[in-house]
């Protein structure tokens, strides 16, 4: 007879414990530890002598990985040139994202190519994924799909069908039923992408999951997978916005923060070759609090547009809004603002966003943050054909920024005539006589060009 054990484990971060208790002492969330009992043999798998001896490193031989394409250019990009044999890559993303869309799309192109694939979603019936495959253009008699949620069944399919590729449409909907939890729980969850990993790395066959996860992190899984996966790309996307943006936040085989673009059409997603044009597409002419900023992401640049509004408080605590960049970012950028630029913004409420949904992280965009509320605030707009970029320090110095000539090279290509950015970036790029290219050496010297 088996033995059965009890553990609470913590459906929010994964925390296990013997006991229950009304509070996870890691990520302090209340109420979230849930009874799972887990049925266990205790049995060694192998026998102690068949453990490998480790070796030097300067004998074991390096293989460079061989990847292959799957035909969608964005989604190769962000996984590092290709699909590595043998590797795990879990797509995380709100519910309703397009994260089926765009694997079911990517199976169709590689189907194509003569890879053979395996599709197994728990979440929707073959005939569904057929309709969606119609309207993609995913029909290929080397898609394989199947509708399976127990994790020993779907094994068993692996192992009969021996496909090229394996897609788990979502990670939330497998489950095992040698534990007694629900599917969906931190364990279930745990366990099945654990089996699924073992099996399919044993065959050098690429595992993609798919996993729903909400910004507040509020639906179970993806953020236990993290760790056990080789890949873990996010497919994010304001709601109401078509553009969705996939970006690596961890990759064993490739370079992270790289981001691939996409739209979502009536047909599925389509690749966006030129986000910097679709982002300014739409842009108000001569509005003041408008700025466009080089932004580097990943490896090739992007211009984005911020937009400010900055408006007298009414109550006493002035508001500070933010969509697309980190909050506290800019709180620092409307201090340095307030004493060394001497704007008084102490009692101005400010409403600041990346237009188009898009989200930046780059210390690059702090002049552009800057110049947008000071641009607003005094109510003189920036000239549309120029563009800002650099690191603020908190003297009011700028401070200059990895590739410079990139960025300056995107914006040219955008039509951009004038570009101001860190003296100290200078150094670092070749004159082009075609563009006033500006270097200044604090925030008050780049307003004064300005305005
Ligand atoms: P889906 O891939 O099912 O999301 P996820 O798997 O991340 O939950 O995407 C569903 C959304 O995409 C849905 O709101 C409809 C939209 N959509 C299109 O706009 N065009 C299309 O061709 C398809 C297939 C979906
Ligand atoms: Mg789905």
């Amino acid at each position: 007879m088996a033995r059965v054990k009890s553990v609470y484990t913590c459906q929010s971060c994964g925390y296990q414990t013997a006991k229950w208790l009304g509070r996870c002492p890691d990520c302090s969330q209340w109420n979230s530890l849930v009874e799972e009992r887990i049925f266990q043999e205790r049995k060694l798998s192998f026998s102690v002598k068949e453990v490998m001896p480790p070796q030097p490193i300067s004998a074991l031989r390096a293989r460079e990985e061989e990847r292959f394409a799957t035909g969608i250019g964005e989604l190769d990009r962000v996984l590092g040139g290709g699909v590595v044999p043998g590797s795990a890559i879990l797509i995380g993303g709100d519910p309703g994202i397009g994260k089926s869309t765009l694997l079911l799309q990517a199976m169709g192109s590689l189907g194509e190519r003569g890879r053979k694939i395996l599709y197994v979603s728990g979440e929707e019936s073959p005939r569904q994924i057929r309709l969606r495959g119609e309207r993609t253009g995913a029909i290929t008699d080397n898609l394989l799909v199947c509708s399976e949620t127990m994790i020993e069944k779907i094994a068993q399919t692996i192992d009969s069908v021996k496909p090229d590729i394996v897609v788990v449409d979502s990670v939330q909907s497998v489950y095992s039923e040698l534990l007694a939890s629900s599917p969906g729980s931190v364990s279930q969850v745990r366990e099945g992408a654990a089996q699924l990993i073992a099996q399919t790395k044993g065959q050098d066959i690429p595992l993609f999951l798919i996993g729903h996860v909400t910004k507040d992190g509020s639906i179970a899984g993806p953020r236990v997978l993290e760790h056990m996966v080789d890949t873990v790309l996010y497919f994010e996307g304001e709601k109401g916005h078509p553009f969705r943006i996939l970006r690596s936040v961890k990759n064993r085989f490739g370079s992270v923060n790289e981001i691939g673009v996409f739209e979502m059409e009536g047909t599925g997603l389509t690749e966006v070759n030129n986000p910097s044009a679709l982002f300014l597409e739409e842009r108000a002419v001569d509005a003041s609090g408008s700025v466009v900023v080089s932004s580097i992401e990943g490896t090739r640049p992007i211009l984005v547009e911020i937009q400010s509004l900055v408006c007298p408080t009414i109550f006493g605590m002035p508001r500070r809004t933010v969509v697309g960049v980190d909050q506290n970012r800019v709180a620092i950028i409307l201090a340095i603002l307030e004493k060394r630029a001497g704007l008084t913004l102490a009692n101005h409420d400010v409403f600041l966003k990346v237009a188009g949904g898009m989200r930046v992280e780059e210390p690059a965009i702090d002049l552009g943050i800057a110049v947008s509320v000071a641009s607003n605030f005094l109510d003189k707009g920036v000239d549309q054909k120029t563009i800002v970029f650099g690191e603020i320090g908190l003297a009011g110095e700028l401070r200059s920024v990895g590739q410079a000539g990139q960025r300056i090279k995107e914006a040219k290509m955008l039509g951009f005539t004038r570009c101001i950015l860190p003296k100290a970036s200078l150094k670092t790029i070749q004159v082009d006589k075609s563009l006033d290219i500006v270097g200044v050496t604090t925030l008050q010297e780049a307003l004064d060009v300005l305005f």
